[in-house]
């Protein structure tokens, strides 16, 4: 018995797509592809190499000269998965601020996605996967077998991505704003990744407010095993 060839897990910032993802593909043994790391790592570069990031083909064309690579974690430092540039580690660097306010700008350039939409049906083609981004049941696989749209409110997304930071780097630290900031920088990006998030018509939504990690997995389970 086989499990559908993708799951395609779409939503906003702070929905909780990433770990629902990534436990998802741990518990299938699919592979697990965050698409957000591959425009955070675009948007890494060009600040890192001082592109305009309001340039689209300039984005474009610098991001087709790199080598980004998302590989299994070899460090457990509690990162999901690795990501390079060129070689260079940058899978923290990625979460940074600086990188997180330059990347919807990034994003919404049509010439990078083409190219990063290119990458992730590459990927996908390998075999099983999870992947989990904002448009890649609409979009980037519109073929998933299974699509699941996550949503929550936004005083519930900043307040996850909060504890999150706070985990990771204490209460006091440079990379974790007041609340409050982070409501209007989530604000900020809902409305410039609006575009680029369509759910697709044939996706699964829940509403995650009021729901845990295993709470959202326990409900996501009939679907996965009904795609079987
Ligand atoms: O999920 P995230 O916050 O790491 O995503 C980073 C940015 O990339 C976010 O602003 C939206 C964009 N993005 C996108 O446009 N399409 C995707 N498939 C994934 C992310």
């Amino acid at each position: 018995m086989s499990g559908p060839q993708c799951i395609a897990i779409d939503g906003p910032a702070g929905s909780g797509k990433s770990t629902i993802g990534e436990q998802l593909a741990r518990r299938l043994g699919y592979l697990y592809v965050d698409t957000g790391a591959m425009y955070r790592a675009v948007a890494w570069l060009a600040l890192h190499e001082g592109v305009d990031i309001n340039d689209g083909p300039a984005l474009s064309q610098l991001a087709q000269g790199a080598d980004i690579v998302i590989s299994h974690p070899h460090i457990s430092d509690g990162r999901q998965y690795t990501v390079t540039v060129n070689g260079q580690d940058v899978t923290w660097d990625i979460r940074r601020s600086d990188v997180t306010r330059a990347v919807s700008a990034v994003s919404s350039h049509p010439e990078v996605r083409k190219l990063l939409i290119e990458q992730q049906r590459m990927m996908a083609r390998q075999g099983r996967v999870v992947m989990v981004g904002r448009d890649i049941g609409a979009i980037v696989l519109p073929d998933a077998e299974l699509k699941i749209y996550l949503t929550a409110s936004l005083a519930e997304r900043a307040r996850r991505r909060h504890t999150e930071l706070v985990e990771r780097y204490g209460p006091v630290h440079e990379n974790v704003p007041p609340l409050e900031e982070l409501i209007r920088d989530i604000e900020r990006r809902d409305e410039i990744d609006h575009d680029n998030m369509q759910p697709a018509i044939d996706a699964i939504v829940i509403e995650t407010d009021y729901l845990s990690v295993p709470q959202v997995m326990e409900t996501i389970a009939p679907y996965v095993e009904d795609t079987v």
